[in-house]
């Protein structure tokens, strides 16, 4: 519906981005000689080449060619207090320079002091360290395939858990719904071992459940879910969730990598008052370093304990660099700060993100576009900074599901991936999934002023109606 010369606009754009990023470019075929497209994970490659950066403080951001941009990607949505915070890199140094900090493979005295942050502000019994949210999501599968002794995963479409073996179907590839495998190289039994139901979708979860009850080992879901579109769920669903669950003795994750400590100092499990068995952490506990975990039920959770019997042990031990101490340490400052100061931070973030999603509707509504932003704020949670913004290809009320923005026929992802964003950084603003995340860092004038920015986008699109 919203018919846009896509491939002249983008080209135009192409023009005006490419002669204020020369070295970028000679960069990008230098590294691309040697790293796969010019970098290491796909959705920081972008076209025509990826964003390289030079420096990176609060919302700003400098590419190699010394271009300013505002940045709402923020470190795939970790960064909540923008980037490098001074107090964390301040308190790094520090460490460092007291000849502590890099790798020892001691147990070290900072992990206890994020195990106790993170457990007491989620109100669970036992916590595990490891280094990426992909991996404490494959471990917390393990725990539960060992703890029920059953072996079907069930997840929801549109779910994305990192790309670990247990988790990879059902999450972008649209044909007839959100079902298909997403990689080659699983092990042989992963279509049938994956189980997919829909998210926020009471009576599908009730039908997959009573059709496959008795051997689902785990149901693993976002309550916000991320790739597959930015959008709450329910508070009903996360209840039936949690009764099926038990009824059928399967154990539920919540994968909290982007809700955790993102709407609230804790997770959304403790805005919703319903408590998951594991939860899967990453991101923002961090502090910018590379920490996740596995959090949850110690029943569940000591399998993975040495002196286990074999036949239960989980192999979630290993991990040179698990608990690393600069990790610890600066995750531990960054949740604390978030603690200390949570009544300031979440709810002008979350303003913020109420007034972006707001504006951009009216912006491209007042030209004609269909346009819908997700990240809403809602009756219980009230303070979102993450805002998606969708081109229709369909007009629809409200962005309600995954199978809505993978469906090519309701949602342009060219439009708002590539075209979008390309035309938004030759405005100086480096967005994602058509805006990204508010940090503590931005202002309201960075909003205002990128609420202009895309304002000029939509008048420019306008051009190119056919
Ligand atoms: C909900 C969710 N789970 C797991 C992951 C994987 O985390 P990581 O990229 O740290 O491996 C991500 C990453 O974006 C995520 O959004």
């Amino acid at each position: 519906m919203n018919q846009i010369d896509k491939n002249r606009l983008f080209q135009d754009l192409i023009k005006d981005f490419l002669p204020k990023r020369k070295k970028s470019k000679k960069f990008y075929q230098k590294a691309d000689q040697y790293l796969i497209q010019g970098g290491s994970h796909n959705l920081r490659l972008g076209k025509p080449f990826p964003f390289y950066d030079s420096y990176a403080r609060g919302a700003l951001v400098k590419d190699l060619d010394g271009n300013k941009y505002i940045d709402f990607w923020q470190g795939h949505f970790a960064n909540i207090l923008g980037h490098n915070p001074l107090f964390i890199t301040e308190a790094l140094k520090e460490f460092f320079g007291s000849g502590q900090g890099l790798v020892t493979g001691f147990p070290g005295q900072l992990q206890e002091d994020l195990a106790k942050l993170i457990l007491e502000s989620l109100n669970a019994e036992k916590i595990r360290f490891t280094t990426s949210g992909t991996l404490a999501s494959m471990y917390s599968i393990m725990l539960s395939k060992s703890f029920t002794k059953r072996d079907l995963v069930m997840k929801v479409g549109g779910g994305w858990h990192g790309a670990q073996p247990y988790a990879l179907k059902g999450i972008s590839i649209y044909s007839d719904g959100l079902k298909h495998l997403e990689s080659a190289g699983l092990p042989q039994n992963s279509d049938s071992s994956i189980i997919m139901t829909k998210f926020n979708d009471e009576k599908d979860l009730e039908a997959k459940f009573l059709k496959h009850g008795d051997k689902i080992a785990c149901l693993i879901l976002e309550p916000f879910i991320g790739a597959g579109g930015f959008i709450f769920a329910d508070r009903n669903y996360l209840e039936k969730a949690r009764q099926l669950t038990d009824r059928y003795g399967a154990v539920l994750i919540f994968d909290e990598v982007i809700s955790g400590f993102r709407f609230a100092p804790s997770a959304l499990q403790n805005i919703y008052s319903i408590k998951p068995d594991l939860s899967v952490l990453g991101k923002t506990i961090g502090g910018g370093m590379p920490v996740s975990a596995v959090a949850g039920r110690e029943e569940i959770m000591i399998l993975c304990r040495p002196g286990t019997p074999l036949e239960s042990r989980v192999k979630f031990e290993g991990g040179t660099f698990s608990a690393h101490p600069a990790s610890m340490l600066a995750g531990t400052l960054y949740l604390q700060y978030l603690q200390d100061n949570a009544d300031k931070i979440y709810s002008r973030i979350g303003y913020m993100g109420n007034k972006a999603r707001q504006e951009i509707e009216k912006i491209f509504q007042a030209r004609g576009f269909h346009v819908k932003c997700s990240g809403l704020n809602q009756e219980i949670v009230k303070q979102s900074s993450l805002v998606g913004v969708h081109f229709l290809n369909e007009s629809v009320d409200r962005i309600i599901s995954p199978e809505q923005v993978w469906n090519s026929n309701i949602c342009d992802i060219e439009m708002r991936e590539n075209i979008f964003r390309l035309a938004m950084l030759n405005e100086g603003y480096n967005i994602f999934h058509g805006y990204g995340s508010i940090s503590f860092a931005h202002t309201e004038k960075d909003i205002r002023s990128s609420l202009k920015a895309v304002e000029r986008v939509a008048e420019r699109f306008k051009k190119y109606r056919y």
